[in-house]
């Protein structure tokens, strides 16, 4: 006979539409953040706030690869501008014309002026060599250390906290710089600060890099490449959270 766990069970309705909003709305206003940071600290107890929403991920055969290093130190914060700079020159160069001029024109990080950075890494060997879900495809373990930092990225909305992901690195420097090992991948390094304003639409959009995609092209029906944008372009009408009755 199998154990009968049905009391662990709990209700999920759905929730009130006051709370289906909010959650929307963390959602829709979230923003990668590069400059609006405020220089206010960020106490220990809503970075604990956050890194429980992160450890809430779902994770595959439920792994929890991810590590935090949350790092307030300035001079480190320094050394991993560098390391950014130095690879974002890189990056540069792999433009050319007016698309260069554009690049160049952006800001794609605030390391410094976030008063603090968080290392997301992953740890492939977090359970062994077997890991129930990635036995195959091993970027399971990755994956899942991105709906961390996504999880991150939702409540600090909520918190009022903006962040800032930056991936313009050489992980080696990073490593480097933090002591990572070399098994451990670095997923994130998020630069994580107050915020007072934030852009209604994403930076690069505004500044005309590149526009949303519309939903509707990117949904298919049944098979890949059967359009399928009627799904959604009548749900679209009623707005985000519409759930027919
Ligand atoms: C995996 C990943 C890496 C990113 N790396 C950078 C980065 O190095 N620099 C940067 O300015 N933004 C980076 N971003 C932010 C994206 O540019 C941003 O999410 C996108 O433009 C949409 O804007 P929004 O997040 O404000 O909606 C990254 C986002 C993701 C998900």
């Amino acid at each position: 006979m199998r154990p009968d766990h049905s009391g662990s069970l709990a209700g999920a309705a759905a929730f009130s539409t006051d709370e289906r909003e909010a959650v929307y709305k963390a959602i829709s206003t979230r923003r990668d953040v590069r400059s609006q940071f405020l220089p206010d600290a960020v106490d220990d107890d809503v970075v604990r706030r956050l890194l429980e929403a992160a450890h809430h991920a779902p994770s595959v055969g439920f792994m929890q690869p991810w590590n935090f290093i949350v790092v307030r130190n300035a001079e480190i914060r320094q050394s991993v501008w560098e390391a950014f700079s130095r690879a974002n020159a890189e990056a540069a160069e792999m433009f050319s014309g007016t698309r260069q001029q554009a690049y160049r024109s952006l800001k794609l990080e605030g390391i410094r002026t976030a008063p603090l950075g968080i290392c997301v890494t992953s740890d492939p060997d977090r359970c062994g060599d077997v890991v129930l879900g990635r036995t195959h495809n091993p970027k399971m373990d990755s994956y899942s250390t991105v709906c961390a930092v996504q999880n991150l990225w939702l409540a600090a909305r909520a918190e009022g906290i903006g962040v800032g992901w930056v991936s313009i690195f050489h992980e080696a420097d990073l490593k480097r710089i933090l002591g990572v090992p070399d098994r451990v991948e670095i997923v994130a390094w998020l630069c994580v600060g107050y915020v007072d304003q934030l852009y209604q639409e994403p930076e690069l959009a505004v500044k005309g890099w590149r526009q949303r995609v519309p939903l509707e092209e990117l949904v298919f029906a049944d098979h890949w490449g059967k359009p399928g944008g009627d799904i959604v372009s009548s749900a679209a009408a009623e707005g985000p959270g519409s759930r027919g009755s």
